[in-house]
């Protein structure tokens, strides 16, 4: 789908917010789900992006960091160009309103991206955890209180919020409170630690992984994972799945 790019903002030397219309993608987005971009270029392939938001029912915004030529490409488009976009990909997650016990939902770094829209669809219901390296790059706090429950900051070094890592506040707060379930996106070996800590506590969790992809739809399996004895794609079958049926290290 040829979509145009309606809002960009650098929020850092590496972050860019983006924002397209596409009223039929953003009809259909869920929290969780991706889309898959042409960056233009020399980036033949499409490079996957979390869907961080829906406005207004017809614009999808999107936020990512630079990394390598695909990033880098898709960072030089200016407002009025159009897009070259697949989506939304992915199952997405799964949310369920009988909840009634806190909700939370844990990222770190550009994890942290796909679980606005999550927080915003749990209808101030979500206790929200960001971890991040630094008070330079935490992003998005003042969105997430907005409509969250309540909103932790952790980084590594102290200086900002809690000083350590997002799954020390989990601790805490699991130790104290009753949890109905938990979300993560971020680095693997935070979601493989939450993962394991919630199954210790009995907590559903749902991991969204991150993996290299190729086609986005199924087709290459150049993203595969093992889940539950079994190869899955992560861009087809996931990116969320059940955090105790991942085999982190398979
Ligand atoms: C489902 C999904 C959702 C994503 N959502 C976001 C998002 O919302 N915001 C965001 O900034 N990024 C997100 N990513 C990561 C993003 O797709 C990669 O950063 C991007 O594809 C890198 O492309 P590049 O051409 O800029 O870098 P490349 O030149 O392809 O790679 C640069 C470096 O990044 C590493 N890398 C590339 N792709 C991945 C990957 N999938 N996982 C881990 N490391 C990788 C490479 O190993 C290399 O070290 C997501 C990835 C997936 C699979
Ligand atoms: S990227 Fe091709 S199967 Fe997932």
């Amino acid at each position: 789908m040829i979509c145009e790019l309606v809002k960009k903002q650098r929020l850092s030397e590496t972050i860019y917010d983006f924002t397209v219309r596409c009223p039929e993608m953003a009809a259909k987005a869920k929290p969780g789900q991706f889309l898959h971009i042409l960056c233009g270029g020399d980036a033949y392939l499409r490079r996957p992006i979390s869907i961080c938001d829906v406005i207004g029912g017809r614009d999808i915004r999107f936020i990512f960091e630079t990394r390598g030529k695909g990033t880098e490409n898709l960072a030089k488009y200016k407002i009025g160009e159009k897009l070259d976009i697949l989506g939304p990909l992915g199952n997405g997650f799964t949310i369920y309103p009988e909840d009634t016990d806190a909700i939370l939902l844990i990222g770190g770094g550009i994890g942290i991206f796909p679980l606005l829209n999550l927080a915003k669809q749990c209808k101030g219901k979500a206790t929200v955890l960001l971890g991040f390296r630094n008070k330079d790059a935490v992003l998005l706090a003042d969105e997430f209180r907005a409509v969250s429950k309540n909103v932790f900051i952790a980084t590594d070094d102290g200086s900002c919020g809690y000083h350590g890592f997002v799954t020390d506040v989990m601790q805490n707060i699991t130790a104290s409170n009753a949890v109905s379930r938990i979300y993560t996106c971020g680095p693997t070996p935070m979601m493989q630690k939450i993962a394991e800590m919630a199954a210790s506590k009995n907590i559903p969790c749902q991991v969204s992984l991150e993996e290299r992809m190729g086609c986005g739809v199924g087709a290459c399996v150049t993203c595969t994972c093992k889940v539950n004895g079994a190869n899955k794609r992560v861009c087809k079958d996931g990116p969320v799945f059940d955090g105790r049926e991942v085999e982190w290290n398979g």
